[in-house]
């Protein structure tokens, strides 16, 4: 096991690039399922949930290979319609491949889906969406056994716009007969470029970002080159770090639209900001005014993503601020960390109180989940003396090198064995 040992109190300077999203990389992934030929997705970061995608491929018969930074895949010849419990149980991921699967093979048994574990996440909204679409669907230890000979176009709409559930139901609607119609969808960036994905393979997806998505099926996708847009997670984690940790750093990759609702939260708290093209460049003095109210909420609000990131920053900021969590109902375990590190944060329920302190301390914390783990790593490097975060493989899932990256920024930070 390895962990991060991280001397806090560098200021940030210099230039990082922002990788590939992996939540889009992950549904268009699953998508490959469905393709007759090579698709070959440009620059992906081998963010630990990439690579255990891939393995859920590479056990379903594709062939999948590494050029570089570029990922081929060639689902042609996939035979395997099952997913085994071990596979799908290591990322929450692997529920995306039901609708790609049943597009391929009309049946499918996948394993309940894991992934990190901030809320129940079900997944009731994926399968009566795929059941409006025709699909049979059973439950049964463990499982579910869908059978699609009768799936087809058809309006749906979703009683949540789930992020996870618009992809499903996007991909699923690409190749059945007929028109299908999605209300309520999802808004979020990689939706349409999920639909930018689907569309270059042949598909004729369009009205993702909007209200209602609108899909033509086809018969069958083609091969086709595709580089995923910047993730703006971690874009938004690194403009929090420097606004925390002070100094000025340029962030090159980046799509100022994305992340509106955070930049106009920094902007507020007295960072200077400014965007030039595809890079956003940020100075802070590191003591800035608090965000006052924060709210998570669908896309284009404050992602989930960032809220453990956002509560690191007001550990530290002045005055209190109030952050309300409305997407997953165990999003707050990063709380008690913080807390060993001398933050003063109570909660109730979906609902923190952050009294900002002058200094945090180092100590030793566990990473409970991905953006968690990202949180306490940012608590560290402002921290007084030396932190180890232990459980940094749940950071792994969706940040590549980020030692490395955070290094050449000039924080002090290590991987080091257990
Ligand atoms: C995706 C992202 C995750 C992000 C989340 C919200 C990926 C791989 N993951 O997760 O990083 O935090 O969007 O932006 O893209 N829900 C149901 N039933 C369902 C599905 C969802 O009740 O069938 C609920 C969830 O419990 C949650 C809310 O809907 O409260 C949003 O979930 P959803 O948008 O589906 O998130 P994920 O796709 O799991």
């Amino acid at each position: 096991m390895e962990k991060f040992f991280i001397n806090g109190g560098n200021k940030l300077y210099g230039k990082i690039k922002v990788d590939g999203a992996k939540n889009s990389l992950l549904p268009i992934l699953a998508a490959a399922i469905m393709v007759d030929g090579k698709v070959k997705l440009k620059n992906v970061p081998r963010y630990s949930d990439v690579l255990g995608m891939c393995k859920i491929l590479s056990e379903l018969g594709a062939e999948v290979s590494w050029q570089d930074d570029n990922l081929i895949i060639d689902a042609s010849l996939i035979e395997g319609h099952a997913i085994s419990t071990s596979l799908a149980g290591a990322l929450r991921s692997s529920i995306f491949t039901l609708g790609p699967l049943l597009c391929r093979h009309r049946i499918a048994k996948v394993a309940y889906p894991g992934g990190c574990e901030i809320g129940l996440r079900p997944i009731d909204i994926h399968l009566s969406g795929l059941r409006s679409l025709g699909t049979r669907i059973v439950e049964k230890n463990g499982y579910i056994y869908a059978n699609g000979e009768s799936m087809e176009g058809s309006d749906v709409t979703l009683s949540f716009p789930s992020v996870g559930a618009t992809e499903n139901l996007m991909m699923a609607g690409a190749c059945s007969k007929g028109i299908t119609r999605i209300f309520n969808p999802a808004k979020e960036p990689d939706i349409v470029d999920l639909q930018d994905f689907l569309n270059a393979c042949g598909a004729k997806v369009s009205g993702s970002g909007g209200n209602v998505i609108y899909i033509e099926g086809v018969e069958r996708l083609h091969g086709c080159e595709f580089e995923a847009i910047p993730d703006r997670i971690a874009a938004g984690t690194y403009l929090l770090m420097c606004a925390m940790c002070g100094g000025e750093i340029e962030i090159e990759n980046f799509l100022p639209y994305h992340n509106q609702a955070l930049l106009s939260k920094l902007l507020e708290s007295a960072c200077k900001i400014d965007v030039k093209d595809d890079r956003i460049f940020i100075s802070s003095k590191g003591a800035l005014q608090s965000f006052g109210e924060v709210e998570t909420a669908v896309y284009p609000g404050l992602p989930t993503d960032l809220q453990p990131q956002i509560m690191a920053l007001e550990s530290v900021s002045k005055g209190y601020c109030l952050i309300v969590e409305n997407l997953f109902e165990s999003r707050f375990k990063h709380v008690p960390e913080l807390i060993k590190m001398g933050a003063d944060i109570r909660f109730r329920s979906n609902v923190c109180v952050i009294k900002g302190k002058d200094k945090l301390y180092g100590a030793e914390v566990n990473s409970p989940d991905l953006r968690g783990g990202a949180a306490l790593v940012m608590a560290g490097m402002k921290a007084e003396g030396y932190t180890t975060v232990s459980g940094i493989e749940l950071i792994d899932r969706g940040y590549y090198k980020l030692e490395e990256k955070l290094s050449a920024l000039g924080a002090s930070i290590k991987r080091i064995e257990e």
